[in-house]
């Protein structure tokens, strides 16, 4: 087949050239600007990424306009449905399903990594108790390259692959810890005889006091969503995380980078917003009020847990979350959560509204995920934690795919300059 081509041509006598048009596997095509620069001397303008294809990744695939979301090909629903988080983790990480005997290696390999350093402990004490979690998670896992010397020569394969089991297996140590340390109670260290969900959950929520058997049915629902969460390709976090490392940086540190990405309200902050939103709005008879707000742009009132850049539909993981939190109130008894009920009632006013109509604003994974946290016993603070521990996997696969692309080169885009032009120094007795 002839190569695709695309004609740019210009109005100020520059003479038009043409772009290679690249084709994926499925998705839009993408024209290959590279040469852009050399051949004419002016670069793209795309601040946000609007139109901007930063990689190529074989790893997630999004179809915003048809509300599809897949993991090395596999929907999203299928995987949350029949899947282990680690075996989703070893697909995301390896591009294939495990078989029985790759699924048990892999367990076994990354159970065997969840303790921390005893050293790395005391990182915690020089946190206020009051820090917010995710500025905690932020400087422990930053702090793991301190630690993990034999791991970080990224130019060696085997070194690429302990360092993701080691933040893959600590990161629910660590993220637990980093909410005892919050509560005051003391650290739980790693059982290994859990499955990863339970030990997290055993970390969190046992103390050395009691017996502590976490409930299947919210084991499992922590199971989902974090599955849900563990990678959604080029976002704000995975592309921050790809600009660490693209200069050479260390995984741990690339990873941190990705931690404090992620920390925003736009982004895995969201989650932790929509419930303090719930809880300001607090009854369905103030959601006309607050949409009002929303509309009127009125003091950047925003629906939190609302819209995305890429889905222009409802996001498939809303709707596993929203099935979900309706399993987990209902093990619970809490069939009647107030909070639920409030989020219902808000989804269904703004999915008639035409301003969310116009826009295409549908709720996004991050509107259901907070009742389920909260119902499962987490505080609000530690919700973009939880986040962070299941989109690890996420960050460290396309870390390990871009180091091994080819094309790879250290991120450094360009600017269209607007600011003053050369002028001469004046002394500061003289100026005015
Ligand atoms: N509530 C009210 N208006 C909204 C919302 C919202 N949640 N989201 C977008 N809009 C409006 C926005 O004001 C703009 O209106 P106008 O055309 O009148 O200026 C229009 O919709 C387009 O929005 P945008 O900001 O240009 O869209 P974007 O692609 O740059 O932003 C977003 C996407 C997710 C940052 C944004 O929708 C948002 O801030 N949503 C709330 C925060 C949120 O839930 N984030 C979680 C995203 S999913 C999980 C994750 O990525 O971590």
């Amino acid at each position: 087949m002839a190569e695709k081509l695309a004609t740019l041509t210009f109005t100020d006598g520059t003479p038009p050239i043409d772009l290679p048009v690249m084709t994926g596997t499925v998705g839009p095509d993408v024209i290959d600007v590279r040469a852009l620069y050399g051949k004419t001397g002016k670069f793209t303008y795309d601040p946000g990424f609007m139109s901007t294809a930063s990689c190529r990744s074989s790893i997630t695939y999004i179809d915003g306009d048809k509300g599809i979301l897949q993991y090395r090909g596999y929907p999203i629903e299928q995987l949350a449905e029949h899947c282990s988080f680690l075996e989703v983790a070893y697909l995301i990480l390896n591009g294939e399903l495990p078989d029985k005997q790759q699924l048990d290696e892999f367990v076994n390999i990354v159970t065997r990594h969840t303790m921390v350093h005893e050293q790395l402990i005391r990182f915690y004490s020089g946190f206020r108790r009051d820090a917010h979690p995710m500025a905690v998670l932020c400087g422990v896992v930053g702090a793991l390259s301190a630690f993990y010397h034999d791991s970080i020569n990224i130019h060696d394969a085997r070194n690429r692959e302990i360092s993701a089991f080691r933040l893959i297996a600590k990161l629910p140590t660590i993220t637990a810890m980093t909410y005892k340390y919050t509560t005051g109670q003391p650290f739980m260290y790693p059982r290994n005889a859990l499955s990863y969900v339970d030990n997290f959950l055993y970390m969190m929520f046992g103390t050395p006091c009691e017996e502590y058997r976490p409930n299947p049915v919210l084991s499992r629902a922590m199971e989902r969503i974090l599955i849900l969460h563990a990678d959604h390709e080029q976002n704000a976090s995975t592309s921050t995380v790809r600009l660490a490392g693209s200069s050479g940086a260390n995984p741990f540190a690339c990873i941190a980078a990705g931690i404090a990405s992620l920390w925003g309200p736009a982004h895995g902050g969201a989650n932790e917003a929509v419930l303090k939103l719930l809880g300001e709005i607090d009854d369905a008879k103030n959601i006309p009020a607050f949409i009002k707000r929303v509309k009127d742009k009125d003091g950047h009132a925003m629906l939190m847990g609302f819209g995305h850049r890429v889905y222009k539909n409802y996001d498939p993981r809303a709707k596993l979350i929203q099935k979900t939190c309706h399993e987990v109130l209902e093990e619970l008894g809490l069939k009647d959560d107030k909070l639920f009920k409030l989020a219902l009632a808000l989804e269904k006013i703004a999915l008639e509204d035409e301003y969310f109509i116009k826009r295409k604003l549908y709720p996004n994974v991050d509107f259901y995920s907070g009742i389920v946290y909260k119902a499962l016993g987490i505080p609000v603070s530690m919700f973009t934690a939880i986040f962070a521990l299941a989109r690890t996997v996420g960050w460290i696969a396309q870390w390990k795919e871009m180091i091994t692309d080819p094309d790879q080169k250290i991120g450094r885009p360009r600017q269209l300059f607007a600011g003053a032009t050369r002028r001469e120094f004046v002394p500061a007795a003289k100026r005015k």
